[in-house]
């Protein structure tokens, strides 16, 4: 096997940026590696209009380095009133690529998300009218729900009747974890898509217990157990155009994630296709990871492929321990850990 990978550009169709000093400090490194990205809307306040993600679009484009070559897309966050009119002003805007549904409580900024989806109907209409794609974190709230099922009963008690209501409504079911995920995907008819993290495709929940309590793995929805871990990486790795790269990057401050009730989210994006060619590697499937990772997400969206390419050399090298995020500190996943793959540009 040669010593360097040579790919289309790729693009990471679930990113976390965050806003103002931790924007500048993070923005860099999704620049680096990927031409595009589909950019999550769970700020404080959310971005619910298309007036605000266009502001929010301008402030990346003013993080980021001069010499970049990065083109931002935009999502914007559903909430129980969001009115047809502002999918109609987002569909037109040219900048927002996909509405963002959060359960409201399912995660980081989820609280003004949806609290029920019979609440959305205007909105659900318009999207599927105007091929305007819902983005879904898909587990349940109900707290009597265990954590680790809560995306296997999300399936049944909420995407099945959801798409069964509007069955032209294009879907990507985000970040899937589980087996049952990756299945119903794959079955399912109508236009559906997922994307998968490179940490649910390298780790499975033991990565959160090894040695002791490790908050730098713990996101959501939680890493599941490995028979899910591999289930992912067969499904990444299947060459189905179903399938496709999410990074759900998500940088916290270090303290915010070592705390008596850490934040979730793991960030990947310094080192997102080192860790996606490790896996794929691991899979004896490098020969898969262009569609994965550079044509099936652009497909999707109805966007053209990128013409630009990117090298990743069969070389080791170590994680950082840490990195500056706006005036704190954010610790890589797997700091300190060396990987096998090394982007050269
Ligand atoms: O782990 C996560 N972090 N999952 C999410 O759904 C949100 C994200 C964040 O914004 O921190
Ligand atoms: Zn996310």
């Amino acid at each position: 096997m040669s010593a360097l990978l040579t790919l289309t550009r790729p693009d990471d169709w679930h990113l976390h940026l965050r806003d103002g000093a931790a924007l500048v400090s993070v923005v860099p490194h999704s620049a680096r590696q990927f031409a595009r990205a589909l950019v999550m809307p769970n700020l404080k306040p959310p971005v619910t209009t298309t007036a605000q993600a266009q502001a929010y679009r301008e402030r990346i484009l003013e993080a980021l380095p001069a010499d970049a070559d990065f083109q931002p897309w935009m999502s914007l966050y559903l909430t129980d009133t969001t009115p047809a009119a502002e999918i109609e002003r987002a569909a037109a805007s040219g900048v927002v690529l996909a509405v963002k549904l959060y359960p409201a409580g399912a995660t980081t900024n989820s609280q003004a998300g949806v609290t029920d989806l019979r609440r959305c109907r205007g909105a659900l209409e318009a999207m599927e009218r105007l091929g305007m794609p819902l983005c879904v974190h898909g587990e349940v709230t109900d707290p009597e729900v265990d954590v680790f099922d809560r995306e296997k009963v999300f399936i049944e008690r909420v995407l099945i009747p959801l798409r069964r209501a509007f069955p032209g409504l294009r879907v990507v079911f985000e970040h899937i974890t589980t087996q049952e995920a990756a299945d119903y995907v794959r079955q399912a008819e109508g236009e559906i898509a997922a994307t998968i993290t490179a940490h649910h495709l390298l780790y499975n929940r033991n990565a959160i217990f090894q040695g002791g309590l490790r908050p730098h793995w713990y996101c959501l929805p939680v890493l599941k157990r490995e028979r899910h871990r591999s289930a992912l990486l067969q499904a990444a790795t299947s060459g189905n155009p179903r399938f496709f790269l999410g990074t759900d990057s998500a940088p916290h401050a270090r303290d915010d994630k070592e705390s008596a009730c850490g934040c979730a989210g793991c960030y990947t994006a310094l080192h997102a296709m080192e860790l996606y060619a490790e896996a794929f590697d691991a899979a004896g499937a490098l020969d898969r990871l262009e569609g994965f990772a550079s044509h099936f997400g652009a497909d999707f969206y109805r966007l053209p492929r990128n013409a630009g390419r990117i090298t990743l050399q069969r070389a080791e090298q170590v994680i950082p321990a840490s990195l500056p995020f706006g005036g704190r500190e954010l610790v890589p996943l797997a700091a300190g850990e060396t990987l096998g793959w090394r982007f050269v540009g």
